[in-house]
Protein backbone atom coordinates (compact mmCIF):
# COMPACT_ATOMS: atom_id res chain seq x y z
CA UNK A 1 0.00 0.00 0.00
CA UNK A 2 1.22 3.71 -0.92
CA UNK A 3 1.22 5.44 2.22
CA UNK A 4 0.83 8.75 -0.21
CA UNK A 5 -2.37 8.05 -2.27
CA UNK A 6 -5.71 9.15 -1.67
CA UNK A 7 -8.82 6.75 -0.11
CA UNK A 8 -9.94 4.54 -2.85
CA UNK A 9 -13.18 6.89 -2.98
CA UNK A 10 -11.26 9.73 -3.27
CA UNK A 11 -9.30 7.80 -6.25
CA UNK A 12 -12.87 7.17 -7.93
CA UNK A 13 -13.93 10.33 -7.47
CA UNK A 14 -10.90 12.10 -9.65
CA UNK A 15 -11.34 9.92 -12.06
CA UNK A 16 -14.86 10.33 -12.38
CA UNK A 17 -14.60 14.17 -12.74
CA UNK A 18 -11.50 13.94 -14.96
CA UNK A 19 -14.12 11.21 -17.85
CA UNK A 20 -17.34 13.40 -16.63
CA UNK A 21 -16.11 16.63 -17.27
CA UNK A 22 -17.68 18.60 -20.47
CA UNK A 23 -16.97 21.43 -22.80
CA UNK A 24 -20.62 23.39 -22.39
CA UNK A 25 -22.49 25.51 -24.25
CA UNK A 26 -25.64 25.53 -22.73
CA UNK A 27 -26.01 26.74 -19.48
CA UNK A 28 -29.64 28.48 -18.03
CA UNK A 29 -28.20 31.99 -16.34
CA UNK A 30 -29.54 31.19 -12.23
CA UNK A 31 -26.70 33.13 -10.57
CA UNK A 32 -23.63 30.91 -9.21
CA UNK A 33 -23.81 30.20 -5.06
CA UNK A 34 -21.85 32.60 -2.99
CA UNK A 35 -18.09 31.80 -2.75
CA UNK A 36 -18.18 29.16 -6.00
CA UNK A 37 -16.49 31.52 -8.65
CA UNK A 38 -13.77 32.74 -5.94
CA UNK A 39 -13.14 28.41 -5.34
CA UNK A 40 -12.84 27.93 -9.19
CA UNK A 41 -10.52 30.47 -9.14
CA UNK A 42 -8.98 29.53 -6.21
CA UNK A 43 -8.82 25.89 -8.13
CA UNK A 44 -6.89 27.28 -11.27
CA UNK A 45 -4.41 29.80 -9.37
CA UNK A 46 -2.99 26.04 -7.65
CA UNK A 47 -2.24 24.93 -11.47
CA UNK A 48 1.67 24.00 -11.99
CA UNK A 49 3.39 26.90 -14.29
CA UNK A 50 6.63 27.31 -15.67
CA UNK A 51 9.19 28.96 -13.28
CA UNK A 52 6.23 29.38 -11.32
CA UNK A 53 5.72 31.82 -13.36
CA UNK A 54 1.63 31.90 -12.76
CA UNK A 55 0.75 33.98 -16.04
CA UNK A 56 -2.43 33.70 -15.82
CA UNK A 57 -5.06 36.68 -15.36
CA UNK A 58 -9.08 36.40 -15.07
CA UNK A 59 -11.14 39.39 -15.99
CA UNK A 60 -14.69 38.89 -14.94
CA UNK A 61 -17.27 40.46 -17.61
CA UNK A 62 -19.86 41.65 -15.47
CA UNK A 63 -20.99 44.65 -17.53
CA UNK A 64 -23.79 43.32 -19.49
CA UNK A 65 -23.25 45.86 -22.40
CA UNK A 66 -19.42 44.38 -22.62
CA UNK A 67 -20.48 40.62 -22.36
CA UNK A 68 -22.67 41.38 -25.77
CA UNK A 69 -20.30 42.89 -27.34
CA UNK A 70 -17.83 40.14 -26.56
CA UNK A 71 -21.07 37.93 -27.86
CA UNK A 72 -20.86 39.87 -31.19
CA UNK A 73 -17.60 39.64 -31.57
CA UNK A 74 -17.37 36.09 -30.99
CA UNK A 75 -20.33 35.26 -33.58
CA UNK A 76 -18.46 37.80 -36.13
CA UNK A 77 -15.34 35.19 -35.56
CA UNK A 78 -17.54 31.90 -35.96
CA UNK A 79 -18.84 33.48 -39.69
CA UNK A 80 -14.76 34.04 -40.81
CA UNK A 81 -14.53 30.33 -39.20
CA UNK A 82 -17.04 29.01 -41.14
CA UNK A 83 -15.59 30.54 -44.26
CA UNK A 84 -12.44 29.02 -42.57
CA UNK A 85 -13.23 25.35 -42.80
CA UNK A 86 -14.40 25.38 -46.56
CA UNK A 87 -16.44 22.01 -47.32
CA UNK A 88 -17.88 21.54 -43.87
CA UNK A 89 -18.57 25.05 -43.39
CA UNK A 90 -22.70 24.03 -43.35
CA UNK A 91 -21.98 21.40 -40.95
CA UNK A 92 -19.85 23.84 -38.85
CA UNK A 93 -22.78 26.40 -38.61
CA UNK A 94 -25.01 23.66 -37.32
CA UNK A 95 -22.57 23.36 -34.36
CA UNK A 96 -23.23 25.50 -31.14
CA UNK A 97 -20.20 26.57 -29.81
CA UNK A 98 -20.24 28.85 -26.80
CA UNK A 99 -22.79 30.06 -24.72
CA UNK A 100 -22.02 33.40 -23.77
CA UNK A 101 -25.30 35.00 -23.50
CA UNK A 102 -27.01 32.64 -21.13
CA UNK A 103 -24.06 31.57 -18.84
CA UNK A 104 -23.95 32.96 -15.20
CA UNK A 105 -20.13 34.15 -15.51
CA UNK A 106 -17.64 35.36 -18.28
CA UNK A 107 -14.55 35.27 -17.49
CA UNK A 108 -11.99 36.32 -20.06
CA UNK A 109 -8.40 34.38 -19.36
CA UNK A 110 -5.15 36.17 -20.19
CA UNK A 111 -1.42 35.79 -20.20
CA UNK A 112 0.07 38.29 -18.29
CA UNK A 113 2.07 41.44 -19.82
CA UNK A 114 6.16 41.42 -20.12
CA UNK A 115 6.19 37.50 -20.08
CA UNK A 116 10.06 37.74 -21.83
CA UNK A 117 11.50 38.66 -18.47
CA UNK A 118 10.47 35.21 -17.68
CA UNK A 119 12.95 32.74 -18.69
CA UNK A 120 13.40 30.03 -16.40
CA UNK A 121 11.64 26.58 -18.76
CA UNK A 122 10.84 29.01 -21.43
CA UNK A 123 13.91 30.15 -22.91
CA UNK A 124 13.65 27.47 -25.75
CA UNK A 125 9.98 27.09 -25.70
CA UNK A 126 8.27 30.40 -24.55
CA UNK A 127 4.70 28.76 -25.18
CA UNK A 128 5.30 27.37 -21.83
CA UNK A 129 3.20 30.27 -20.59
CA UNK A 130 0.44 29.38 -22.52
CA UNK A 131 0.54 25.52 -21.56
CA UNK A 132 0.89 26.65 -17.82
CA UNK A 133 -2.66 29.00 -18.37
CA UNK A 134 -4.29 26.01 -19.54
CA UNK A 135 -3.27 23.75 -16.73
CA UNK A 136 -5.09 26.51 -14.49
CA UNK A 137 -8.23 26.33 -16.61
CA UNK A 138 -8.34 22.29 -16.72
CA UNK A 139 -8.22 22.64 -12.62
CA UNK A 140 -10.98 25.28 -12.77
CA UNK A 141 -13.02 22.91 -15.59
CA UNK A 142 -12.35 19.85 -12.88
CA UNK A 143 -13.75 21.87 -9.86
CA UNK A 144 -16.34 23.50 -11.84
CA UNK A 145 -17.81 19.93 -12.75
CA UNK A 146 -17.17 18.32 -9.35
CA UNK A 147 -19.33 21.17 -8.08
CA UNK A 148 -22.12 20.50 -10.99
CA UNK A 149 -21.80 23.46 -12.97
CA UNK A 150 -20.55 23.27 -16.45
CA UNK A 151 -17.87 25.41 -17.85
CA UNK A 152 -17.13 26.05 -21.92
CA UNK A 153 -13.81 27.65 -23.50
CA UNK A 154 -14.73 30.00 -26.03
CA UNK A 155 -11.35 30.68 -28.60
CA UNK A 156 -13.49 31.84 -30.81
CA UNK A 157 -11.89 35.56 -31.07
CA UNK A 158 -9.31 38.20 -32.62
CA UNK A 159 -6.97 38.15 -29.90
CA UNK A 160 -6.51 42.08 -30.72
CA UNK A 161 -10.13 42.51 -30.64
CA UNK A 162 -10.74 41.39 -27.03
CA UNK A 163 -7.63 43.13 -26.06
CA UNK A 164 -9.43 46.37 -26.80
CA UNK A 165 -12.49 45.16 -25.64
CA UNK A 166 -11.43 44.39 -22.36
CA UNK A 167 -8.82 47.37 -22.22
CA UNK A 168 -5.30 45.07 -22.02
CA UNK A 169 -1.71 45.58 -22.68
CA UNK A 170 -0.82 45.01 -25.60
CA UNK A 171 1.76 42.83 -25.02
CA UNK A 172 -0.77 40.40 -22.58
CA UNK A 173 -2.50 38.00 -24.97
CA UNK A 174 -5.70 37.11 -23.80
CA UNK A 175 -6.31 32.94 -24.31
CA UNK A 176 -10.22 32.10 -23.53
CA UNK A 177 -13.18 33.45 -22.87
CA UNK A 178 -14.89 31.09 -20.34
CA UNK A 179 -18.85 30.70 -20.11
CA UNK A 180 -19.62 29.45 -16.52
CA UNK A 181 -22.34 28.31 -15.43
CA UNK A 182 -25.28 26.00 -14.49
CA UNK A 183 -26.55 23.28 -16.93
CA UNK A 184 -29.84 21.11 -17.09
CA UNK A 185 -27.67 18.36 -17.68
CA UNK A 186 -24.25 17.39 -19.15
CA UNK A 187 -23.43 16.26 -22.34
CA UNK A 188 -22.73 12.66 -22.25
CA UNK A 189 -19.99 12.68 -24.38
CA UNK A 190 -18.01 15.32 -26.57
CA UNK A 191 -20.75 17.78 -28.32
CA UNK A 192 -18.13 17.46 -31.09
CA UNK A 193 -18.25 13.75 -30.93
CA UNK A 194 -22.33 12.97 -30.90
CA UNK A 195 -22.90 15.33 -33.20
CA UNK A 196 -20.11 13.88 -36.29
CA UNK A 197 -17.62 16.54 -36.03
CA UNK A 198 -14.70 13.98 -35.12
CA UNK A 199 -14.05 10.98 -32.93
CA UNK A 200 -11.97 10.45 -29.17
CA UNK A 201 -8.84 9.05 -31.49
CA UNK A 202 -7.94 5.05 -30.90
CA UNK A 203 -4.17 5.14 -30.69
CA UNK A 204 -2.52 7.92 -28.85
CA UNK A 205 0.51 6.47 -27.31
CA UNK A 206 3.73 5.23 -29.51
CA UNK A 207 6.86 3.19 -28.22
CA UNK A 208 10.58 4.55 -28.89
CA UNK A 209 9.31 6.07 -32.33
CA UNK A 210 7.02 7.71 -34.13
CA UNK A 211 3.89 5.86 -35.46
CA UNK A 212 2.33 5.75 -38.86
CA UNK A 213 -1.27 6.88 -37.52
CA UNK A 214 -0.20 10.24 -35.66
CA UNK A 215 -1.44 12.72 -38.39
CA UNK A 216 -4.01 14.84 -37.92
CA UNK A 217 -6.97 14.31 -40.21
CA UNK A 218 -7.77 16.51 -43.07
C1 LIG B 1 -7.89 25.39 -26.10
C2 LIG B 1 -9.33 25.03 -26.32
C3 LIG B 1 -10.13 25.87 -27.07
C4 LIG B 1 -11.48 25.54 -27.29
N1 LIG B 1 -12.30 26.41 -28.00
C5 LIG B 1 -13.60 26.10 -28.14
C6 LIG B 1 -14.50 27.01 -28.78
O1 LIG B 1 -14.14 28.11 -29.21
N2 LIG B 1 -15.79 26.67 -28.90
C7 LIG B 1 -16.24 25.46 -28.44
O2 LIG B 1 -17.43 25.17 -28.57
N3 LIG B 1 -15.42 24.59 -27.82
C8 LIG B 1 -14.12 24.89 -27.65
N4 LIG B 1 -13.31 24.02 -26.99
C9 LIG B 1 -13.86 22.75 -26.46
C10 LIG B 1 -13.56 21.57 -27.35
O3 LIG B 1 -14.36 21.60 -28.50
C11 LIG B 1 -13.84 20.31 -26.52
O4 LIG B 1 -12.95 20.27 -25.44
C12 LIG B 1 -13.70 19.03 -27.33
O5 LIG B 1 -14.65 18.99 -28.35
C13 LIG B 1 -13.86 17.78 -26.45
O6 LIG B 1 -15.06 17.85 -25.71
P1 LIG B 1 -15.09 17.79 -24.13
O7 LIG B 1 -14.30 18.96 -23.63
O8 LIG B 1 -16.53 17.87 -23.75
O9 LIG B 1 -14.46 16.51 -23.72
C14 LIG B 1 -11.99 24.33 -26.75
C15 LIG B 1 -11.17 23.50 -25.99
C16 LIG B 1 -9.85 23.85 -25.76
C17 LIG B 1 -9.00 22.94 -24.91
Amino acid sequence: MNPHQYSAEEIKAIYRVIRERRDMRHFHPQPLADGQLARFIAAAHQAPSVGFMQPWRFIRISDSALRQQIHSHVDAERMLTAEAVGERSDEFMQLKLEGILSCAEVLVVALVDQRESYVLGRRTMPEMDLASAACAIQNMWLAARAEGIGLGWVSLFEPSALRQLCKMPADSQPIAILCIGHVDEFYPAPMLETTGWDTRRANIVYENCWGSDGGVKA
